[in-house]
């Protein structure tokens, strides 16, 4: 295909807690194509590979690389900074500040002059101004003003998100953002994923387990099972696959 460095690369990825393989040698790669799904029944390893990727765990054995850089054991911070984003679920959220204090400040925390933000006036509004384009963007224009924790639960999804866009993150990791929202919601968090994928600022990881949500706006798709790579390729090819369908079936965790 091309011979461009991967964005993200795993090498022989394994990290184990006791004597459970959550992720049992997992060689991936991410490429600039768009958004990827992992997909896999409960427990298949989606969230430990997640938390490998990101810096919360450290891997048993094997390597991540990010932009062609051994990032094996690198803080979540650090990783933030190169421009691997996370939507941690709500504890990334300051509750008792507004939505828009809450983008806002992640937006300075981004920022290379963030220090001189208590100095000038003008950067304030800069940032200000970026937080307020950015809730447009997820759909929670109108939300400004309001406490973070009152948001109603699908709002606080899409609040997670838009903090993680603050940082213009490379790379969007997304675990489960449809995680216990109402189905009335589920069309707007999708539209929301798809345009920030084709805005084409960011490639996606995404992990869901809404399958018809998967389907509809994956560019591939690998399945996880019992922590290896069970299955790659299309939406349609995956949807074909016989084995994932097996899995799903026997695995318990069939959406
Ligand atoms: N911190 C942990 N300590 C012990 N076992 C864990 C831990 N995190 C995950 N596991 C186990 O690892 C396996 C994979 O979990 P997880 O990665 O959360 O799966 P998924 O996200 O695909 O549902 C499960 O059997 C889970 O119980
Ligand atoms: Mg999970």
């Amino acid at each position: 295909m091309n011979n461009k460095k991967p964005l993200l690369e795993t090498k022989n990825l394994k990290k184990y807690f006791g004597g459970l393989k959550a992720v049992d040698g997992i060689d991936f790669s991410v490429q600039e194509e768009g958004l990827i799904s992992i997909i896999g029944p409960n427990g298949a390893g989606k969230t430990t590979f997640f938390n490998l990727i990101s810096g919360i765990m450290k891997p048993t054995e094997g390597r991540v690389f990010f932009q062609g850089r051994n990032i094996t054991g690198w803080p979540p911070h650090r990783l933030a900074g190169m421009g691997l984003g996370r939507s941690y679920q709500i504890t990334n959220i300051f509750p008792l500040l507004t939505v828009l204090e809450n983008v806002r400040i992640a937006c300075q925390s981004a920022g290379s002059d963030n220090y001189k933000f208590w100095q000038h006036h003008k950067s304030f509004s800069v940032y200000e101004e970026k937080a307020r384009e950015i809730l447009r963007r997820v759909y929670l224009e109108g939300r400004e003003e309001q406490l973070a924790m009152h948001l109603p639960h699908g709002d606080k999804r899409k609040l997670e998100i838009a903090i993680a866009l603050a940082r213009e993150p490379t790379l969007l990791l997304l675990d489960e953002p449809t995680a216990g929202i109402s189905t009335e919601e589920l069309p707007e968090l999708t539209a929301l994923i798809q345009e920030i994928k084709e805005l084409g600022k960011q490639q996606i990881l995404l992990v869901e387990h809404r399958m018809d949500v998967v389907t509809a706006i994956s560019d591939r798709i690998t399945v996880l099972n019992r922590g290896v790579i069970l299955a790659e390729g299309s939406p349609d090819e995956i949807m074909e696959n016989q084995e994932v369908q097996e899995a799903y079936l026997g695995g318990g965790g069939a959406a």
